[in-house]
């Protein structure tokens, strides 16, 4: 414990009065226990603090006070037991104290601005692009030269892939981090970094970079160190003398990548210890029981805050904690973790918002926002996976029954977070459909999820996509698949088969999901790529460090030909393009769009027609897809009973006609009604 040290009692009269007005001014704010914890962490605050204008000290004091409760209450579950609790707490506040005097006035102005615009992401104009920076402009110093092209589409928030360095060879796709700090030197250099955020932010765009968190790679000094037997960066990881541990954890584990790396723990040879190895053998778990790896990620985080980085995208957080008998994903204390670790954003530098990577079942999914205690205060937006899986489910077998179920069944979200909704990112789609939603619609779960890979795969029978599988599953018969948006979506065969009428139907299944995602209130995140219908790239077996990943199958290059041609309605990518901006132009007028109200999956019983509703105060937006290449007739009471006054379509800016309550919808039609 540390104690304050007055040399004169007129100072300590002055301490008193100060506390005690704080204590006033925030009684409402903090627990007895949280306060007195606050008070102590406070300590080396004063003179961390002294080199900044007093204004700014009071504001910095105003949001460790605000948000310290949150802080406290998500690590007192996890650290809260130790002895050294106090004085971990009390480096983490002069950390955020430091971290608060270095960071830059342009970027301490965009959190003021964020302050008072909390709900900046849920706008209706928010759009994601996202892309590994070799494959859009090969440096990060030449992504400059596309800020127009990515203002023109819209884009609000870029999410650059393989910025930290990572490990030579093999590294997941830069997922096997060496050095957090550092960016790749094949990229360029930190500073480069700061002037692309600069520059981005000057056009009004987010910078979101990923923190992979559960894992860092074998050849980061860390694990160096742990390799050579230094007893203090052991503990940074899961290491065993043994298999005894292992094998009682493996019995409830499940395997990420069971092709590449079977099983979840590695021998290292150097050591002599088993290691807790989830992803592939060189990516070594994090041990977050350790305060030492919080304290660490957290100086990471603000160091490149404080470079302008304004989103960070918590790569596999469900596999942050470890508990025997479970399969050790989204325990109670990941949630914790996440909190702390967002209320440290919230403190230190307010502009940044955390997205959770975490690809699990709804009930689930639904805690990265925070339930219960955690409610809202996890984080700010999440991937919508299952939106992105029943699309492709849909599109397959034509029939949205199954869709309208799963989705309705959705548990409701608060309404401080927004939903990141996509179709294709830079990973395989895994077929993350429950039993029991697919037993209420009449199917076979495993037999749906045999049939929408072999259909991915091009392997059924008058499939229309183009796709790999990866990572087959011996014990679980599970085929993930691999594919760009427009090779799944039929333009590839189209393309090969020479039939304009096939590249239509492929482009109307693209614009359906683009309007899907658009039109779902949330964050649109589109790969790179999507918006000009970029297919396969089987030649990524003749770069070495790609061959072994047939990932980097949908992770093309970008073509800035086909971009070039963009604007030609002539061309597949010119009417994919066209056809992207338009319902991007009308979702920014859409205010039902904002990510805050709420989104109502509608029943119409039509078996090849997905309706939802999105609410709004003036009035409701219902979205309506056509997911058949053939026309359908829906019946309109379903709409009008969800709030639908006038049948006006704000895609085709048109009225609808209704003919005895019925519309027509033609092949693929997608419709935005109000
Ligand atoms: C995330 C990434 C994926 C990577 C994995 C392990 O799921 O998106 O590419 O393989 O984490 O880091």
């Amino acid at each position: 414990m540390i104690q304050q040290d007055f040399s004169t009692s007129e100072q300590a009269a002055e301490e008193s009065v100060k506390v005690s007005a704080f204590r006033h001014r925030h009684a409402h704010l903090l627990s007895a226990a949280a306060l007195a914890c606050l008070q102590k962490a406070n300590s080396g605050v004063e003179s961390a603090l002294s080199s900044l204008e007093v204004r700014d000290q009071q504001l910095f004091r105003l949001r460790l006070a605000r948000w310290f409760q949150n802080l406290y209450e998500g690590l007192l579950p996890v650290y809260g037991q130790r002895a050294d609790f106090d004085d971990f707490m009390e480096r983490l506040v002069l950390l955020m104290a430091r971290h608060y005097v270095q960071r830059p006035d342009d970027l301490k102005l965009l959190d003021v601005e964020r302050d008072l615009e909390p709900d900046w992401f849920q706008h209706e104009s928010m759009l994601g692009y996202v892309f590994y920076v070799e494959q859009f402009a090969g440096k990060l110093s030449k992504v400059g030269d596309h800020l127009d092209y990515l203002e023109e589409m819209g884009a609000s928030y870029v999410h650059l892939m393989k910025v930290m360095q990572s490990r030579d060879g093999e590294n997941d796709g830069g997922y096997a981090v060496t050095d957090y700090r550092r960016v790749d030197s094949s990229l360029g250099t930190n500073e480069d970094l700061e002037s692309l955020c600069t520059d981005l932010r000057a056009r009004g765009m987010s910078v979101c970079i990923d923190l992979v968190l559960n894992h860092c790679a074998q050849e980061h000094p860390w694990a160096l160190a742990a390799q050579a037997g230094d007893a203090h960066y052991q503990d940074y990881f899961y290491m065993y003398e043994d298999r005894s541990l292992p094998d009682a954890f493996e019995r409830t584990l499940p395997e990420v990548f069971p092709e590449f790396a079977p099983g979840n723990f590695t021998l290292d040879e150097k050591s002599g210890k088993w290691v807790w190895t989830t992803f592939n053998h060189f990516q070594w778990d994090l041990n977050w029981s350790n305060p030492e790896v919080f304290l660490e990620i957290v100086e990471v985080m603000f160091d490149l805050a404080n470079q302008g980085v304004d989103v960070f995208r918590l790569d596999a957080v469900a596999f942050m904690w470890k508990r025997m008998g479970t399969d050790s994903q989204n325990q109670e204390e990941v949630f914790d973790l996440m909190q702390a670790l967002r209320t440290c954003s919230r403190i230190t530098t307010p502009a940044v918002a955390h997205k959770a990577e975490a690809i699990v079942a709804p009930d689930d999914l639904i805690r990265y926002f925070g339930v219960g205690r955690h409610h809202g205060k996890v984080s700010n937006f999440a991937y919508h996976n299952s939106l992105m899986v029943q699309f492709w489910s849909s599109l397959a077998s034509r029939d949205t029954r199954l869709m309208t179920r799963a989705l309705s069944e959705f548990p409701r979200t608060p309404n401080s977070i927004a939903w990141g909704t996509y179709l294709r990112c830079h990973d395989d789609i895994g077929w993350a459909i429950a039993d029991d939603d697919a037993e209420s619609v009449g199917l076979n779960g495993a037999a749906h999820r045999h049939f929408l890979s072999s259909f991915y795969a091009g392997e059924f029978e008058g499939s229309f996509a183009r796709g790999g599988v990866f990572q087959f599953n011996r014990a679980t018969g599970d085929r993930r698949i691999n594919g760009t948006l427009a090779s799944l979506s039929g333009l590839e065969q189209a393309i090969e088969w020479g039939s304009p009428e096939l590249v239509d139907l492929a482009i109307e299944r693209i614009l359906l999901g683009h309007a899907l995602i658009c039109g779902f209130g949330g964050i649109p995140l589109i790969y790179m790529g999507d918006e000009l219908g970029l297919l396969n790239d089987y030649h990524y077996i003749d770069t070495p460090d790609h061959a072994g990943d047939s990932r980097w199958m949908h992770r093309p290059a970008m073509d800035w030909e086909k971009a070039d041609r963009r604007h030609d309605l002539n061309t597949i990518e010119g009417r994919l393009y066209t056809g992207l901006s338009h319902i991007v132009r009308v979702r920014r007028k859409a205010s039902q769009l904002n990510a805050r109200y709420d989104t109502d999956i509608v029943d119409t019983g039509h078996p090849h027609v997905f309706t939802l509703a999105n609410r709004h105060p003036l009035g409701t937006l219902a979205c309506v897809y056509n997911f058949s290449e053939s026309t359908q007739y829906l019946n309109v009471q379903p709409l009008y009973e969800s709030g639908i006054v006038e049948l006006y379509d704000k895609l085709s800016a048109r009225e609808i006609n209704v003919y005895n309550d019925v519309i027509e919808l033609a092949p693929y039609a997608r419709l935005w009604v109000t």
